[in-house]
């Protein structure tokens, strides 16, 4: 995977510890094992620019996966998840420029998708271009009743940049995807479940409750089995069903060595609730 140089003004050490210092995005560690990760740039409805690509990338890479055991991404306030990659910034740009943006912003979704922890979307508002992509590279995706999906790339000119084509299609199907994609539409929360580009509606004020609920019984799971599965389902997406039927049958064998496994079983027969330690 292609590396990213980090801004200077993205983390810092003081010697003992790394603290994040960002521009455009706000994070909450709690003591339950979530952390929620918000988009903040108000001013432009959440749009990406390049730094906040690369915060976001930033963010990614150094979080720890041992204490953090579900991430939420979300955007600041109630209008707006993403309103799409940073219109302002694109405009100057020529075609190696271009694709280097795009490179950005792939890279850093990869890496949400590619995390070895589940990560929900709790999309609130518009979910657009850029921000559509996002929310698609986390595992799953909330709605407020307020939000609106599109992408409308092409209505400027451009191609979704992010991995839209690729996630869009392999998420609700190329026939929605393409739809979608060649008119720039954008569709209301109600279509976006019908369709399964979101796996529940829920009134604003009641988006991250609902989000952390989900969370939370996520957390009370076993962690190493969690992460093998979100692996088999990663990884299957582009095999042949052999290897991917193996990969399960070699993550399921894994499992039998972890500690978690002999809790849980024990529990269940001893008709008590387990604890997992992740190990
Ligand atoms: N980039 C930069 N600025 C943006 C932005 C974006 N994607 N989306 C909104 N803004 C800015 C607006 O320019 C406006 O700024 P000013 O106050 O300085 O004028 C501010 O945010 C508020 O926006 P609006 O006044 O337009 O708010 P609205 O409620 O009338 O409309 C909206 C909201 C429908 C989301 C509209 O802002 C809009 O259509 N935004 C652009 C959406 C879009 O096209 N996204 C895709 C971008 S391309 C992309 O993402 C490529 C990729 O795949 C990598």
């Amino acid at each position: 995977m292609q590396e990213i140089a980090p801004l200077p003004s993205v983390g810092r050490n003081d010697g003992k510890n790394r603290i994040m210092e960002y521009i455009f995005l706000k994070s909450e560690v709690r003591e339950d094992g979530i952390t929620i990760m918000t988009v903040s740039a108000p001013k432009s409805l959440n749009a990406l620019n390049s730094t906040v690509l690369r915060e976001i990338d930033d963010f990614v890479s150094n979080l720890d996966t041992q204490k953090t055991r579900v991430l939420i991404i979300t955007g600041d306030g109630e209008k707006s998840f993403v309103a799409g990659a940073d219109i302002s910034e694109m405009v100057h740009l020529y075609e190696k420029e271009g694709y280097e943006f795009s490179k950005l912003g792939a890279i850093a979704f990869r890496k949400i998708e590619l995390l070895p922890i589940p990560v929900i979307a709790a999309v609130n508002g518009f979910c657009l271009g850029g921000g559509c992509e996002l929310a698609m590279a986390c595992d799953f995706r909330y709605a407020s009743s307020n939000a609106k999906f599109g992408q409308p790339e092409v209505g400027l000119g451009i191609t979704p940049g992010f991995s839209g084509t690729y996630r869009l299609a392999k998420l609700i199907g190329q026939g929605y995807a393409k739809e979608m994609i060649y008119t720039g539409k954008a569709i209301r929360a109600d279509e976006a479940l019908r369709i399964g580009l979101v796996n529940a509606v829920y009134a604003p004020e009641e988006l991250m409750e609902r989000v952390i609920e989900t969370a939370q019984k996520i957390v009370a799971n076993a962690p190493l089995a969690i992460r093998y599965a979100k692996e088999c389902i990663n990884e299957s997406y582009d095999m042949v069903a052999a290897d991917a039927i193996e990969l399960e049958n070699r993550n399921f064998g894994k499992c039998f060595a972890t500690e978690d496994q002999k809790a849980g079983m024990t529990a269940f027969l001893n008709k008590e609730k387990p604890s997992f330690k992740g190990c």
